[in-house]
């Protein structure tokens, strides 16, 4: 799945200082394993056998906890996951043609990563900012409200030349 390259080693050898610091401590594999996502944002197999490897701990383990929680991701993501709410007071006020605008100026599917890696557009449910509806994240921090599908061009463009 994985392409072993330049870039991949240096994040694996990122991971195992990462580890080594943590080393000796309890209950440091929710840790290793955010580390982890954040390096590759997202969780492949690959990653979870390297973790279960280093700490000395069966693979199924990791996959349990990596599963239990869904903050993990074990599909690949976008460097900039564009989140749209779908919730109730977001669709009333037209997110399905939000979501629809990006996927096309994406040329994407719902979840498929772009080719260059730098998006992916994902329905959520209600972001509890329903008064600024319909709402769009992207990322953890950036907030759109009132978004109209005209305004995704701008939003997609400001993202564009990072990384
Ligand atoms: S329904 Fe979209 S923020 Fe609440």
């Amino acid at each position: 799945m994985l392409a072993v390259c330049e870039k991949h080693v240096e994040l694996y050898k990122e991971l195992d200082a990462y580890i080594e610091e943590l080393k000796g401590k309890k209950g440091i594999l929710i840790n290793v394993l955010h580390k982890a996502q954040e390096l590759f944002g997202w969780l492949p197999q690959e990653v979870q056998d390297h973790v279960a490897k280093k700490l000395n701990i069966p693979s199924s383990v990791v996959y349990g906890v990596v599963t239990f929680y869904n903050f993990f991701s074990t599909k690949p993501k976008g460097k900039n996951q564009i989140k749209i709410c779908l919730g109730t007071a977001c669709y009333v006020k037209g997110a399905d043609r939000v979501m629809e605008r990006f996927l096309n100026e994406l040329g994407v599917e719902e979840s498929e990563v772009t080719k260059d890696g730098k998006f992916s557009v994902h329905g959520v449910r209600c972001l509890g900012a329903c008064s600024m509806a319909p709402v769009v994240l992207v990322g953890e921090k950036d907030f759109y409200g009132k978004v109209t599908p005209d305004m995704v061009p701008g939003i997609i463009k400001k993202y564009k030349g990072e990384g």
